[in-house]
């Protein structure tokens, strides 16, 4: 499974990067809006940071404004991937743009008939916000079983984008279900290395160590 940062900060990204674990980014509308950082200078610094795929979100809700947006983002790097809404001048929009050679990565996607559209559409990722679903009351994890099941019937080769990650059971979950790629913020994959068995395992090795008082 691969790990995207959903993140516009810098630093963090730089940390994360330099594990050599980080295959992507995401961004949207209010992360950079929380960075307090210009959209196109930013997106162009993640670009430089990372290899892999780094989500640019269009704001405009029509098909032709959508496409105008999306050439001035494209043109920051070869590594942005465009990212719609999952609406019908979104999936026109995604259509476009894949079938051009440009990643696409539909966001805001709840159900997994919507998934199947922008599958259909070629979107390049389709991000299923399971945190979101949850906070309403819907099974997230279930979502994203669907829409596995939905896509291996028809090997469609859309990639499944686990979006609006919470927790590292939404992890879990979504690589049990086998999702092609998760998106988190920094603090929930940094979570991610971390356990108690581990820290006290350390602190127990190097307590005898210490009474050896060898060194490497
Ligand atoms: C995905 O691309 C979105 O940026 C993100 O995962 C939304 O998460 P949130 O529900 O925590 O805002």
């Amino acid at each position: 499974m691969k790990f995207f940062a959903d993140t516009a900060e810098i630093a963090d990204i730089k940390e994360l990067a330099a594990t050599g674990l980080l295959d992507g980014v995401t961004t949207n509308p209010s992360l950079i809006a929380k960075s307090g950082r210009d959209f196109k200078e930013v997106t162009k610094e993640i670009c430089a940071l990372v290899d892999g795929p780094v989500s640019a979100e269009v704001v405009a809700l029509d098909h032709e404004t959508m496409m105008k947006e999306a050439e001035i983002l494209r043109k920051i790097a070869d590594n942005v991937c465009i990212k719609v809404p999952l609406t019908i001048d979104g999936l026109k929009t995604c259509k476009a743009l894949t079938s051009d050679g440009t990643m696409v990565n539909v966001t805001l996607c709840f159900s997994a008939t919507q998934a199947l559209l922008a599958a259909k559409a070629g979107a390049t990722f389709v991000s299923p916000f399971v945190g979101r679903h949850d906070d309403n009351g819907f099974d997230g994890m279930q979502l994203i079983a669907d829409i596995r099941l939905i896509y291996d019937n028809y090997a469609f080769e859309t990639e499944i984008l686990v979006a609006s990650v919470r927790h590292g059971i939404h992890v879990l979950e979504a690589a049990k279900i086998g999702a092609d790629v998760m998106t988190a913020p920094p603090s929930v994959i940094k979570g991610l290395f971390k356990h108690v068995l581990t820290e006290k395992g350390i602190e127990g090795f190097l307590a005898d160590w210490a009474k050896t008082g060898q060194s490497i």
